[in-house]
């Protein structure tokens, strides 16, 4: 049975519950709070944690990590807890939206509670990366490859990035084989509206696809890139609008 493990994460637990606790107390200014009993714990509690993790159980925990870990997976951890939050806070300022009285005095504070539980994450998240892996990159990583890594983000923030107006959906066409790719751009286009159009992402120039719908689609395509490479191409595809009952004609 793994009884320390065990132990830790019991010891976890009553950390957190202590901690959240002394919270919840002060802040609202109940006869229970007590800072000093709250700064003590911090002091013979929560401290002592930390530094005992540090002289023995994370040397510990380091060659393991090589061995059998995976570097990166903590910081992915600290990702999924973005999110949750994020969806705490759509959630709670899409109530807000119609909330009224007491009920929007409540959830006023919970959004301030989850957006400064937010600021706290992404405070130490960002200082990880920062502190971490960026003086390895740009020690250890060519001008071209981390050229590469800020190019891939750059894709991914623009892939995620909501339509505009007239703009359909993104294709990212670039995990796809390439005997696949031109037929689900095919496909795409011709599932839209005459005036809506869709972004295609591509790990090259897609020449080739223009020169194709030019001889397969002449005059009902519009073609317009946004992005022209070195390592990403995006290029806003739409429909004709004045060419939608042109395919019906004889
Ligand atoms: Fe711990
Ligand atoms: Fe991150």
């Amino acid at each position: 049975m793994p009884k320390v493990s065990e132990a830790i994460r019991r010891h976890h637990q009553a950390l957190f519950h202590t901690l959240t606790t002394q919270i919840a107390h002060l802040a609202a200014g109940r006869p229970e709070a007590d800072p000093a009993a709250l700064v003590t714990f911090l002091h013979t509690e929560l401290l002592p944690h930390a530094v005992g993790e540090e002289h023995h159980l994370y040397p510990a925990i380091e060659p393991l990590l090589k061995a059998h870990g995976e570097a990166t997976a903590t910081m992915r951890v600290d990702h999924t807890f973005l999110e949750e939050y994020i969806r705490q806070i759509d959630h709670t300022v899409q109530k807000l939206s119609t909330a009224a009285g007491e009920e929007r005095a409540t959830l006023h504070h919970q959004l301030q509670r989850l957006t400064w539980q937010l600021e706290a994450l992404l405070r130490v998240h960002l200082e990880k990366e920062e502190r971490i892996y960026l003086p390895l990159l740009e020690q250890y990583l060519s001008a071209a490859e981390q050229q590469r890594v800020l190019e891939g983000m750059h894709a991914a923030y623009t892939a995620s990035a909501p339509a505009e107006e007239g703009t359909k959906t993104t294709l990212d066409v670039r995990p796809l084989p390439p005997p696949q790719r031109h037929p689900l751009i095919f496909q795409t286009l011709d599932s839209l509206q005459p005036g809506e159009s869709f972004i295609l992402i591509n790990d090259h120039d897609p020449k080739p696809l223009y020169y194709q719908l030019h001889h397969e689609r002449e005059g009902q395509f519009t073609w317009e890139y946004l992005e022209q490479g070195p390592v990403v191409w995006r290029v806003r595809i739409g429909r004709t609008p004045e060419q939608k009952e042109e395919t019906s004609c004889p």
